[in-house]
């Protein structure tokens, strides 16, 4: 949620409204966010790109040769940075070689790392640069290669180091003027400082000049006007560390696309920032995690969370950086024509503080990068198979009686649903922890109604602690010191929704080990073990701080500046949360269920996301695509925007078509804002109820794939929805396409409405491939466009041959119901003949699995010997055999093959055996009708999916 209407506001205190000077149109409040010329340390760090592309200039930077050394895979050295009367800044260059074949540089700065400077204003903050997004953002990866070794180069001013797998990776270090360029394969593609852009914004003490009447100024070559102090709508930031941005050109020579850097709401194909075409952007992308309200289409402004990864892929090669930097940060991007009539992609990534730190993936393929990611930034969390069902939410069911009958309604329509949410106003004043008695009377039986029927609540609790008396959870927060500090060092105090409010600082371990108490059950009277937390405004919001957050020379655990720490503050309080969730109930643990609106890299560890308070428009729907495709390629897959729009009512055509969108987000959730009408999916009645509830029951249907789809997210990061380039890497025409999508690796092709009135859609098939359509078989073989009907209760889905994909066709209230139910497996069949698919299974709720409490398929079906297997490919441990025995009750019922050989007509029973069982059972053959395939079906072959089994045909 987001400060928003004047309903909203006159419930908060009268001047609050004033202070916040609201808007009531629907439109983002550009003034109430910087541009880079607003942004001092954005702006000068353009103007010395410009310097310097416009001048003959070299970059001040070098090497100072006695100081470089090689040894086990590290080079290091000291970078000089020449500054005026000769006089140079000492830089410790470290190049790090890892056995994952990435290459890290991280830049430091003496004097600032021996703390031989001083702050102004008598600051208590941390004297050097911060280094410590490590320790939040990644869990592993950083293995050496040891085995990194000099290269051969002719030149003497540049150290050539040879890594990865068999050294097909190089790293040219030239010395004077410093860049690095990466190679793989002997071509270079990536380079850093190519274009002398870096910049180490070296501690200086500010030189007071005493201003004389009649004398001028002493003019300095160099702005300094937003060195020691910035103000912004009304808010000034005393900067007691001076200037200290860190900058870098990286090019990708060659690469015509970039992709990553979430969140923005622009194409998934990132476009340019500076001149160049016409659709370019005049600011950089942005990454400063922000409350931004009622957020604009097509823009590069920054959103609520930031992961700095970005890939640049072309045909036949994917390569990739992390900047792994916390602090706000901004990147311009440019194109131009390169040699051989390629294009050239040219960076300039600026963060206002903090250590340059930069991992640079060569790939070649896009899940290398995605691999690399994941070792580094941790996998996914696999969620409890309740949570990729369907979620209904609203800003706020009013009382207990309410959410039982939502509940109830549910059932009554026949529309699964796994969980109910509860936003802000179930809390007695916005105190999160209590419950207003008065709206709900007996929990109690809440909670049982939804028990019954396996369902799950979300509550809300957010950072910000209301600042009253008579409040247990402020009074021991303060009491413990567990608080973010104002620049003084003083609980800092600002406003949010419960008015005058203090934030928990999730950096401090104490503030954690704290945080878990609260979530106790004899604590958290209100919830049960079935309820689960949604923290929201983490970025934080703060409503009446600098761009709606909290003051840069705040303080936090460790004496960091909020500046240095800003992006990841989001993630450890979602983490904290975790964490309590984790511990909460004795015994055996659970897996926690906690989403975010503020996320770094590393998040997807935790939970899901979802892109925030979006706008109930035709636009809002399109654009969710691309930007929850942006999220999955750069590591953060489990993420959902709110089905219809959160602001505004949407129209019952609108509505519907993002309920069939939605039953494909990672994280499917319907959310509205209290203004608006009401929505769940019940309401709106012939013909949009029916159509509505067959995209959730379709939801339903392939959980099994979804499932799968997150245990490979959880086991190497990979995207849980591709976009076309990461599929088919070699495709040029699709790479910029981000309107259609495949779920996992399961060769489903979803391709969403997102037009109001469009009866039709224009799908892409990347190759020769037969694609059928998942509902009616008709086939589509030939590789380009293809207009397909989309009247209103058709969801435009296609199955790439070759791939085989698990379901459950029972109709059910909710996912756990679905637990024992048999599976149905779906062949379609390629052109060669043969298919493949996986299934991933488990309780869906507990650790077990890691201890082998799971089942893992393979399933393949091979065209020349007409023989489908299904394969155990599961690792094993102590809990493998008790679990496949509970699972042995789990069969599956039906098989159908679509794109069956016509031979198959005179078949009537066909064989099937698991262990010494064997089987006969029947074989139904539909044949071919006009472009539809033929298919078969194969009736409860009585195989378990606890064990292999065998089904031939022939
Ligand atoms: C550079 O490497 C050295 C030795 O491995 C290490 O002590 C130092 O912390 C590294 N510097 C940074 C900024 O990571
Ligand atoms: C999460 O919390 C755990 C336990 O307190 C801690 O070890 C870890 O560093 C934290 N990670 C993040 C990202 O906050």
């Amino acid at each position: 949620m987001a400060v928003t209407t004047v309903y909203s506001f006159l419930r908060l205190a009268a001047f609050f409204v004033f202070a916040l000077n609201v808007s009531f149109s629907t439109a983002v409040k550009h003034e109430g966010f910087k541009t880079c010329d607003q942004s001092g340390f954005c702006k000068r760090n353009r103007a010395f790109a410009d310097a310097v592309a416009s001048s003959s200039t070299t970059s001040p930077y070098r090497i100072s040769p006695e100081s470089a050394t090689f040894a086990n895979g590290q080079f290091r050295a000291t970078v000089l940075k020449t500054i005026a009367d000769g006089l140079t800044v000492h830089l410790p260059l470290n190049v790090t070689f890892l056995k994952s074949g990435l290459a890290r540089v991280t830049l430091d700065e003496e004097r600032r790392r021996t703390g031989d400077i001083e702050l102004r204003h008598g600051s208590k903050a941390r004297k050097e640069r911060y280094n410590e997004s490590p320790a939040w953002a990644l869990v592993g990866g950083l293995d050496i290669d040891f085995s990194a070794q000099l290269g051969e180069h002719g030149n003497s001013d540049v150290t050539a180091i040879r890594y990865g797998d068999n050294q097909r990776n190089e790293a040219f270090i030239r010395h004077d003027p410093f860049s690095i360029y990466f190679q793989r394969d002997g071509e270079t593609q990536v380079t850093f400082n190519q274009r002398g852009f870096l910049n180490i914004e070296h501690w200086r003490p500010k030189v007071e000049v005493e201003v004389e009447e009649g004398v001028e100024k002493p003019v300095t070559a160099e702005d300094e006007s937003t060195w020691w102090e910035e103000s912004f709508g009304g808010n000034t930031d005393t900067k007691p560390k001076g200037p200290e941005s860190v900058a870098l050109d990286v090019s990708f020579p060659g690469y015509e696309h970039v992709f990553g850097i979430p969140e923005h709401t622009g194409p998934l194909s990132l476009r340019e920032t500076r001149g160049g075409s016409q659709d370019a952007f005049t600011d950089p992308y942005r990454m400063y995690n922000s409350d931004v309200f009622e957020y604009e289409l097509n823009s590069p402004m920054t959103l609520y969370g930031s992961i700095p990864f970005m890939q640049a892929h072309r045909k036949g090669s994917s390569v990739g950086i992390l900047w792994l930097n916390a602090a706000e940060t901004w990147v311009d991007i440019t194109k131009k024509k390169g040699t051989k009539s390629k294009v050239d992609t040219d960076t300039h990534w600026i963060s206002e503080s903090g250590i340059l730190d930069v991992f640079v993936f060569l790939g070649p393929r896009p899940e290398d990068l995605t691999k690399a990611l994941g070792d580094l930034t941790g996998q996914t969390q696999l969620p409890q198979t309740f949570s990729i069902g369907y979620h209904q939410c609203r800003w706020n069911y009013m009382s207990d009686e309410e959410v039982k009958e939502v509940d109830a309604k549910f059932d009554r329509h026949g529309i699964p649903y796994d969980v109910i949410w509860l936003d802000l106003e179930y809390t007695d004043d916005r105190k999160y922890f209590t419950v207003d008695s008065d709206k709900f009377h007996n929990p109690a039986a809440m909670h049982a109604q939804l028990d019954e029927r396996h369902r799950k609540l979300v509550t809300l609790i957010d950072p910000h602690i209301k600042n009253t008396a008579n409040y247990p959870v402020v009074d021991q927060l303060k009491e413990k010191d567990l608080t973010i500090k104002n620049k003084d060092g003083v609980t800092y105090e600002g406003w949010c929704w419960p008015g005058s409010s203090h934030w928990i600082d999730c950096f401090d371990p104490k503030a954690r080990a704290w945080w878990k108490t609260l979530f106790k059950p004899d604590f958290f009277k209100f919830s049960t073990y079935n309820t689960y937390i949604w923290n929201d405004m983490n970025e934080p919001s703060v409503f009446n701080g600098p761009e709606t957050t909290m003051p840069k020379d705040n303080l936090h655990h460790g004496d960091w500046e909020h500046r240095d720490v800003h992006n990841i503050n989001g993630m450890t309080f979602v983490n904290a949360t975790y964490h309590a969730l984790l511990d909460r109930k004795p015994g055996k643990p659970i897996r926690p269920f906690v989403l975010t609106r503020s996320f770094y890299a590393g998040s997807q560890r935790l939970g899901a996301m979802w892109t925030g308070d979006n706008l109930a428009e035709w636009g809002h729907l399109e654009a969710s695509l691309p930007m929850i495709l942006s999220l999955n390629i750069a590591g953060m897959p489990s993420s959902g925007a709110d089905v219809g729009g959160f602001f505004g009512t949407p129209s019952s055509e609108l509505l519907t078509r993002w309920f069939q969108a939605g039953a494909f987000y990672p994280f499917f959730r319907a959310h509205a804002h209290i203004d608006t009408r009401r929505r769940e999916p019940y309401v709106a009645g012939p013909p949009y109820t029916g159509i509505m509830a067959q995209a959730i029951r379709l939801r339903y249907q392939l959980l099994p794939v979804w499932y799968t789809a997150y245990h490979e997210a959880s086991v190497d990061n990979s995207p849980i929805l591709r976009p076309q380039y990461y599929v088919h890497p070699e495709d040029e025409a699709g790479f910029s396409m981000d309107d259609q999508f495949y779920v996992g690796s399961t060769g489903l092709l979803s391709k969403p409405v997102t037009k109001e009135g469009a009866a039709t859609v224009d799908v892409y098939f990347a190759d020769d491939e037969i694609y059928y359509d998942y509902f009616d078989y008709t086939i589509y073989s030939k590789k380009g466009f293809r207009t397909v009907d989309a009247p209103l209760d058709k969801i435009p889905l296609f199955a790439r041959g070759g791939h085989i994909i698990p379901r459950k066709d029972r109709p059910r209230r909710s996912s756990h119901l679905m637990q024992w139910d048999p599976i149905t497996l779906v062949i379609f069949l390629g052109k060669s003949g043969d298919a493949e698919g996986t299934l991933y299974v488990d309780d869906g709720e507990t650790f077990d699995y890691q201890s082998g409490a799971q089942i893992f398929s393979k399933f393949v079906f091979d065209g020349v010997s007409s023989t489908l297997t299904s394969q155990d490919i599961a690792p094993k441990g102590s809990l493998t055999d008790s679990y496949r025995k509970t699972m042995a009750p789990v069969r599956v019922e039906k098989v159908i093959i679509i794109g069956a050989p016509a031979h198959w007509a005179d078949k009537k029973h066909i064989s099937a055996e698991q262990g010494k069982e064997k089987m006969q059972p029947k074989l139904q053959f539909h044949p071919a009708s006009g472009n539809k395939a033929a298919w078969a079906v194969v009736r409860d072959p009585k195989v378990s999916i606890a064990k292999e089994w065998k089904i031939r045909f022939a």
